[in-house]
Parts: structure tokens; C-alpha cells; sequence
């Protein structure tokens, strides 16, 4: 089997809703599976106050699993623009996966969650694939045969998978937010299926 590692951080939900559409989309494909994994909120106070074990949701990420997956699906809430600051504290211990060059060579795609339509995703996608370009990765984004890319009324972008989750975060995903969640995780899975030979 290849292995997609779905990789986010979510406060409100609507990212979290976001990755579970990737997982569908990867596990539409023969021969791949999806295995979610997200990160802690970082602590005002620097002391590790968090248990290991999060109270809800999937497990934490570890070094592991980026070792061991074959492609990477990466998701944050937009902050400022950018991806938040738990999810880059997590990338920030990376280091020594980047002096190995444990990454390299794996496909990766990104997707974001914004409580506005021109609130950022771009920027906030984009400010993901940094990192993961220094990691040696192989960036994916979504063709425009995804129609849902010219229908979309709120998010989806080339970039990757976007959701405009409202000023109250509670929009549900649109039907093509989902549909271009789903194209993501299949096109991600697609190609780390043939690059792995599986
Ligand atoms: C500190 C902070 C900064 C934010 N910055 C942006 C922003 O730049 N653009 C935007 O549209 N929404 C912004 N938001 C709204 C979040 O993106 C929104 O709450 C998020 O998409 C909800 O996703 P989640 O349910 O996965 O947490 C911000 C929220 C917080 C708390």
C-alpha cells in the first residue's frame, strides 16, 4: 500500500472537515491509504503543558510518520495569511528529517481553511509549501480539468484545496469544496502510487 499522510491543524473543525474529504479522495484510489494525523496548539507558556494524547481526533504526528509516508496532504487555518503557528512549531522540529533528506522525492499537496473569501488562502498556501519545498518535496497543486475550480462560489484554488469557513466558522464545506478536497487527496495518492511503483 502507499501511505498519504494527512498532516492539519484545526481550532474550529473546518479544516479537520477539509482532511477528512482528502482521506475519501486517497482511499478512492487502488492500492493507497490515508492515515491522519494532526498537531497540538502551541502552550502560551514554553513548558510542554499538553498531554501527549490529544483529547479528541487523531493522534499527534510524529517524526515517523513523515518518515514513513509516501506523499503528504498538509492543512492549516489561515493566519495572518499564513499557516498557524502550531502547525509551523511542528515543522520547525524537523530539521533533522531535512539533514537526512527523508523527504525528498515525496509528493505533498496543501489545503487552508479561512473565516474570509479574500481572507488569504492563497498566501497561507503558499507560506506551506515553503517548508516543504526546502524538505525536497514534490509540490502538487489542482488542474483546471477539476471544473469545480471555474463553478466554485467560495473556496478552491490551483494552489490546492481551500474552504471559506465564515466570520462564525460554522459554514459546512460547498459542494465543490468538497469535490476539490476529494480531487486533491485522489491526484496526491494518484502519483505517490507511481512514483512508489504500487
Ligand atoms: C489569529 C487569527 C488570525 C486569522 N487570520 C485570518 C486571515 O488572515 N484570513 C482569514 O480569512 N481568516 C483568518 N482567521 C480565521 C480563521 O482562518 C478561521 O477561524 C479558520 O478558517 C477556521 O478553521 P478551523 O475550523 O480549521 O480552525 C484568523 C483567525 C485567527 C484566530
Amino acid at each position: 500500500m502507499a501511505e498519504i499522510l494527512v498532516l492539519y491543524y484545526s481550532r474550529y473543525g473546518n479544516t479537520a472537515a477539509m482532511a477528512r474529504q482528502i482521506c475519501h479522495g486517497i482511499e478512492a484510489v487502488a492500492g493507497c491509504t490515508a492515515r491522519l494525523r494532526t498537531v497540538p496548539p502551541v502552550s502560551a507558556v514554553s513548558e510542554a503543558t499538553a498531554s501527549d494524547i490529544p483529547d479528541a481526533g487523531p493522534p499527534y504526528a510524529s517524526h515517523d510518520d513523515l518518515k514513513a509516508c509516501d506523499g503528504l496532504a498538509m492543512g492549516s487555518p489561515a493566519r495572518f495569511g499564513n499557516m498557524a503557528a502550531a502547525l509551523k512549531y511542528f515543522l520547525d522540529s524537523t530539521g533533522d528529517l531535512w539533514l537526512s533528506g527523508a523527504m525528498i522525492g515525496k509528493p505533498a499537496a496543501v489545503f487552508t481553511s479561512s473565516g474570509s473569501l479574500h481572507g488569504g488562502q492563497e498566501t497561507t498556501l503558499q507560506s506551506m509549501m515553503l517548508p516543504l519545498l526546502h524538505h525536497g518535496m514534490l509540490m502538487l497543486g489542482l488542474p483546471y480539468s477539476e471544473t469545480a475550480l471555474f463553478t466554485t462560489a467560495t473556496g478552491g484554488t490551483p494552489y490546492g484545496a481551500s474552504h471559506v469557513a465564515g466570520a462564525d466558522n460554522d459554514n459546512n464545506l460547498s459542494q465543490a469544496e468538497k469535490e476539490l478536497c476529494f480531487a486533491l487527496g485522489k491526484r496526491l495518492a494518484g502519483v505517490a502510487s507511481k512514483l512508489t511503483g504500487i
